[in-house]
């Protein structure tokens, strides 16, 4: 089969994770045994470019269960994870093109890769894929009705390109699901970024002091993870409505040149570029860990910035280095400033991203229903698609709740009663 990964020796292991992280996916499962009953996607040509988990795997064999071919890329070049990448080619028959490291010019070779199938539905996480071909492989444009994206970057992304009236198909916007920011951005983000940064250093976080910059759904997440694990968390923001949350919250608020003395650990989730610059990397403490968790690694200055400014690169251990700076001090640098989450632990968990895979499924067959309709812009998921995972997965959680009355919603509907 068309793929390129890094050793089909790693399928066994991948598979047995795979099936691990589908236990915990149980929305996702019904809609794939749906799928097989019903084949929605009955020889739809799909191109996805997503991280490479277990958690992706299972959304995969949903798909192809519903009749999909799917074709599959990473959306960042250190968050595959290679027995996943194996299994799937191995086991659940996806042409798949990613290694975890792969350098810039492989990955993109790979997004290429997906592209080559002529793809009639693009799946992206970050709008790389997208951008391709609107770019380089303008060709593919023609065989291509629609399109789904992941995450919050990609969305700014495609709203851009729909402003400047370059976009040339639809595309719906799993992120702005509630079933997915509320829980994948907060829950799955604070979770899995902290898991990063331990597994990567194994520092404490208790009494360490915790600079987030951007208190958005995933800031947020991170703040309150930081927080539990008994870390002194300072908030930085541009926002002034998110930095009254942040106070209120019980957080400090600062710009980040008055943090960057005091932290111990940065961690920045704004989905902006330059957020922690060469002002801000000289005046940090000596041995301070600075990570990142939104989507792009350009969140930090690099390779104008702390690249250039070190004297001395320290490889400390897997997804550490150090950079000695010419005042003597070292800052250490996790995971080359690429998503933290994904490249240094294994991503969010699998019981937030049943929801957000449960969007990107549901979507994809909403997508081709209204496909006659839709215009050459951003769609939010329905309310009513958006509810229904809600429900299932309250459902399998083991929880009920209560119904509106006749009463009451007739009083919902009404405006005369007051006092
Ligand atoms: N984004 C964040 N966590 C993820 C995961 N586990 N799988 C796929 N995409 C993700």
């Amino acid at each position: 089969m068309d793929c390129h990964v890094k050793d089909m020796g790693l399928a066994a292991k991948g598979k047995m994770r795979i099936e691990w992280a589908g236990r915990h996916m149980p929305v996702l499962k019904a809609i794939g045994e749906r799928f097989e009953k019903e084949k929605p996607l009955k020889g739809l040509k799909v191109a996805a470019c997503l991280h490479v988990t277990t958690e992706t795997a299972n959304l995969m064999k949903a798909l192809s269960m519903g009749g999909a071919e799917i074709a599959l890329c990473a959306s960042n070049p250190l968050s595959t994870q290679d027995d996943v990448a194996a299994s799937l080619v191995k086991d659940y028959g996806i042409k798949t093109f990613c290694i975890k490291g792969e350098d810039n010019d492989t990955y993109y070779s790979h997004i290429e890769s997906v592209l080559n199938t002529k793809p009639m539905v693009t799946m992206d996480d970050g709008a790389d894929l997208v951008s391709m071909a609107h770019g380089k492989r303008k060709d593919v444009l023609e065989s291509i009705i629609a399109g789904t994206e992941e995450t919050t970057t990609g969305v700014i992304r495609l709203e851009a390109m729909a402003k400047e009236k370059v976009l040339k198909y639809p595309i719906l916007a799993v992120n702005e699901a509630m079933t997915k920011h509320f829980f994948d951005n907060r829950y799955g983000t604070g979770q899995s970024t902290l898991d990063g940064v331990i597994r990567a250093t194994n520092i404490l976080i208790a009494g360490s002091t915790v600079v987030i910059a951007g208190y958005g759904w995933c800031g947020k997440g991170v703040a309150m993870r930081a927080r539990g694990l008994g870390g002194h968390v300072i908030v930085t923001e541009i926002n002034p409505v998110k930095a009254i949350e942040a106070i209120m919250d019980g957080f400090e608020v600062m710009p980040m040149a008055e943090a960057a003395p005091k932290g111990d650990l940065f961690i920045t989730v704004t989905g902006n570029k330059n957020v922690i610059r060469r002002e801000h990397f000289i005046r940090m403490k000596d041995g301070a860990v600075v990570a990142n968790s939104g989507h792009f690694n350009c969140e930090l200055e690099l390779e104008e910035g702390l690249y250039k400014m070190a004297e001395e690169r320290i490889a400390v251990r897997d997804f550490v280095e150090g950079f000695r700076l010419s005042n003597g001090k070292t800052i250490y640098l996790l995971a080359d400033g690429r998503l933290v989450n994904l490249s240094a632990a294994e991503g969010h968990p699998a019981m937030v991203m049943d929801m957000s895979f449960a969007n990107q499924a549901l979507g994809l067959e909403w997508i081709l229903k209204h496909k006659d309709k839709l215009e050459k812009k951003v769609y939010v998921i329905p309310e009513e698609v958006d509810r229904m995972i809600a429900s299932i997965k309250l459902g399998t959680m083991g929880y009920a709740i209560d119904e509106l009355t006749e009463e009451q919603k007739k009083y919902l509907a009404s405006w005369q009663e007051g006092t």
